[in-house]
């Protein structure tokens, strides 16, 4: 969602705004602004559209490109249009805001600044926060006048502003990730790391309640008490390079040659060659409550939430437990019935997910344990949970979730067989199947690229699809349709396959394609080539993605053979490179579908 990016030092303004805010662009967003601090005025120009756009638009104005303090944003539409009025910088003429999150609380300060005189020009919350400071800079200085109009929003936000008067930026961070980047005599603030990755490597992570002040040569952190905190920097081992294409044509494609790399990464220092799973130093929730954990519940959101559902049977065999895997954004309107001894498991590549972190606060409140697993470092998620797993995937930058899947699958499998290790079973045969996954990843990336893409070129004019699955194929189905309707805007359902009589059928014809996911496993097989019998009495095409071909489907995209149990990390690579090539051919915006953010941190 919206990005967020700030400078302050002796570098042109301009050149990192621009390129912090490329860096951004995979969050989503509808459009685009800058504001800069030039001599004792502040210059603005904004746009709808892409970055691209607002470049093209810079290049003809007479904006001063020498100003060293700025502040820019990429705006993910809440409160009104997409449009160059309501994108951000919002400002007046002598202060210049930027927002990411929500003012819950906009109407009533707006009747505040009406009983004023004051009068809104766009349809945003966001201007709001804009007029309020400037109406307490009549009598108060810009830090005093921040903090005071800061003090009265009530919602999700972090703030960049710039004055005209001052050098230097206040920034405040509530429930909305903000992050500062330290390097020598300039100073950064950004939605997160990846916009100020190519100038440092150190970062301060701000708090709820955080209130800064930033300057090219002195950082000023308040808490939410007002008192001054010296927050620790973090170093993020990313280079420049990680969160760039690297040759690939898209993000996409990118991360999904990087699974094997990814699950590499996730498990090979938290396996030891023997099979044992090394998670002691992460979950620090106490032994004894492991040992007796009588329930999991999984949640989240999207394909985080698929992964859940995915390893739900995994989890369930291998700790003895029962295990339920909820959507974030219904879990936090319903009362769950907690068990005794119930571990509470967040999902979240971006780890700021509202839908799954408004769950894990309401479950912390109620006193249950906690744990998240999470791909991004320092986020809420993963600071919230009383222990956290990181999927350490690196970078996802396409809007849609792939390598960050595979390594969620992999801890979600670590789990399962810490859990049971702890409750005293051997699951050391199943782990050494997982270290032996990165390289059978490899081989299937390999083995059905190419086959992917003529596939798709074949069937990128169909507009519905129908995704069949049993057992462990089922939540992929899910999965394989979520990704084909994220990015090829292509009405995808997926199925357990035996529901297909009870309804779905009813769909299949010549013009409905049917994906199906069978592992050679019996009797699953033979009941997935039945329902293939069924479609095909229907004039239905079908794609089967197995490890055995079946000549009653029109085309079969082979994988490698696999252990049933470790099918999902293999047969999600056809299906996400299926959706990939669909998209390629329709000639869509694949890293940054239309509508979709990266990170939804709003309700
Ligand atoms: O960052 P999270 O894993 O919490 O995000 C959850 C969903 O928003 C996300 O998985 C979404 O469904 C993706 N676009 C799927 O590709």
């Amino acid at each position: 969602m919206c990005g967020i990016v700030g400078y302050c030092g002796k570098q042109e303004a301009l050149k990192v705004l621009l390129s912090g805010l490329q860096a951004l662009e995979y969050r989503g967003y509808d459009s685009a602004g800058i504001s800069l601090k030039s001599g004792n005025t502040i210059e603005t120009v904004k746009t709808k559209g892409k970055v691209i756009d607002l470049i093209t638009l810079i290049a003809n104005s007479s904006i001063n490109t020498q100003a060293s303090i700025g502040i820019g944003h990429t705006r993910w539409a809440t409160h009104g249009i997409p449009s160059s009025e309501n994108a951000h910088p919002h400002f007046t003429e002598r202060v210049s805001v930027v927002h990411n999150g929500i003012i819950e609380n906009y109407r009533e300060l707006e009747a505040l600044l009406n009983q004023n005189g004051i009068k809104r020009k766009t349809q945003t919350d966001t201007e709001i926060i804009a007029l309020l400071i400037d109406f307490f800079l009549k009598d108060k200085p810009f830090e005093e006048a921040f903090k005071e109009a800061v003090k009265l929003l009530k919602g999700s936000f972090a703030i960049a502003a710039i004055s005209k008067d001052e050098n230097f930026i206040m920034a405040a961070k509530h429930e909305s990730p903000l992050v500062i980047g330290l390097s020598k005599n300039q100073t950064f603030i950004a939605s997160d790391v990846s916009a100020m990755i190519e100038h440092t490597n150190s970062f301060i992570f701000l708090e709820d309640g955080d209130i800064a002040k930033i300057s090219n040569e002195k950082i000023v952190i308040w808490d939410k008490n007002g008192k001054i905190v010296n927050r620790q920097p973090t170093t993020i081992n990313w280079s420049k390079q990680t969160a760039q294409k690297g040759g690939y044509k898209h993000f996409m494609l990118k991360e999904i040659a990087e699974e094997d790399e990814a699950v590499r990464n996730t498990i090979q220092s938290r396996i030891s060659e023997d099979g044992r799973i090394l998670l002691d130093d992460e979950i620090t929730i106490d032994e004894k409550f492991i040992k007796n954990i009588d329930r999991i519940t999984i949640v989240a959101c999207g394909t985080s939430f698929y992964a859940g559902l995915t390893a739900k049977p995994i989890l369930e065999k291998y700790t003895g437990v029962k295990v339920d895997v909820e959507i974030g954004s219904e879990f936090r309107y319903y009362d769950y019935p907690y068990s005794k001894n119930n571990l509470f498991v967040a999902i979240s590549q971006s780890g700021e997910t509202a839908d799954t972190k408004e769950p894990l606060r309401m479950a912390k409140n109620k006193g249950i344990k906690t744990l998240s697993i999470v791909n991004v470092k320092e986020s809420a998620i993963a600071r919230m949970a009383d222990s956290c797993i990181y999927t350490l995937a690196g970078p996802e930058i396409s809007v849609a979730s792939t390598k960050a899947f595979v390594s969620q699958l992999a801890v979600l499998y670590m789990l399962a067989f810490y859990i049971g290790q702890k409750k005293g079973k051997d699951n050391t045969e199943r782990s050494r199947i997982l270290l032996s996954m990165p390289k059978l990843i490899k081989e299937t990336f390999n083995a059905t690229n190419q086959t992917t893409k003529e596939l798709a070129e074949t069937y990128h004019r169909y507009r519905n699809f129908l995704y069949l699955g049993r057992g462990l194929c089922y939540p992929l189905a899910l999965e394989g349709a979520l990704k084909l309707k994220e990015i090829s805007y292509i009405h995808a359902e997926g199925y357990p396959a035996g529901e297909m009589k009870h309804g779905p059928i009813a769909l299949i014809d010549e013009n409905t394609p049917t994906v199906v996911i069978a592992h050679q496993k019996e009797p699953l097989y033979s009941k997935s080539l039945s329902n293939c019998e069924e479609i095909k009495s229907r004039d239905g095409k079908i794609i089967l993605i197995s490890d055995k071909p079946a000549s009653i489907v029109d085309q079969t995209i082979e994988v490698p053979i696999v252990d049933y149990e470790f099918l999902p990390f293999i047969y999600v690579i056809p299906l996400q490179l299926f959706a990939y090539y669909m998209a390629l051919f329709l000639g869509y915006d694949i890293d940054q579908p239309r509508n979709l953010a990266k990170s939804v941190t709003v309700e």
